[in-house]
């Protein structure tokens, strides 16, 4: 958005550039995705960044079956947007991210008791994990399969 001329090409230069691993954040689409591991990522996160600019931009969780088979194993795919509960980073790894990113959730935890509320925030999350692991009937996080969530339509 703030550079129109960026392409491809840079992420190539960039992946020539830095030794290490390579996330590269916003993917939202499955040739996005393909395109940004050929260029040498290591790994993706999907995400519209919070939904907080373009309204109907594609909802990283219903992207993610589609992204885990065009990749077949080829990058690591991390999720963005929308984490709310522990349950959401469930319904995410169990159809194959592995892991998330939380962007307001954290933040409201700042906002309402600084570093105790991001402790506390955290500690909600984790909890609400175990609790949805339990409901499931699922007790290593390596048995999640798609078969345990509903994805919406
Ligand atoms: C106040 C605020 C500012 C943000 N600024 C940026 C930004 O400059 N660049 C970016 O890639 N994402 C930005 N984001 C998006 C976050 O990095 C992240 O993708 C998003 O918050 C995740 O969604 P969630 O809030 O639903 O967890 C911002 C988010 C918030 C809430």
């Amino acid at each position: 958005m703030f550079d129109p001329t960026v392409t491809f090409a840079d992420l190539e230069w960039l992946r020539e550039l830095w030794p290490h691993r390579l996330v590269v954040k916003g993917v939202q689409s499955t040739t996005d995705a393909r395109d940004v591991v050929a260029a040498g990522a290591d790994a993706v996160v999907l995400s519209n960044h919070g939904g907080r600019q373009l309204d109907r931009a594609p909802t990283p969780l219903k992207l993610l079956p589609r992204v885990v088979d065009e990749l077949q194993g080829r990058a690591e795919i991390l999720l963005d947007t929308g984490i709310l509960s522990g349950a959401d980073i469930i319904a995410a790894v169990a159809n194959g991210a592995s892991g998330c990113l939380i962007g307001r959730a954290f933040l409201y935890g700042l906002m309402a008791g600084g570093e105790r509320g991001v402790d506390r925030a955290v500690e909600i999350l984790s909890s609400e994990i175990t609790r949805t692991m339990q409901l499931l009937g699922v007790s290593r996080i390596s048995d999640l399969t798609p078969e345990h969530v509903t994805l919406p339509a």
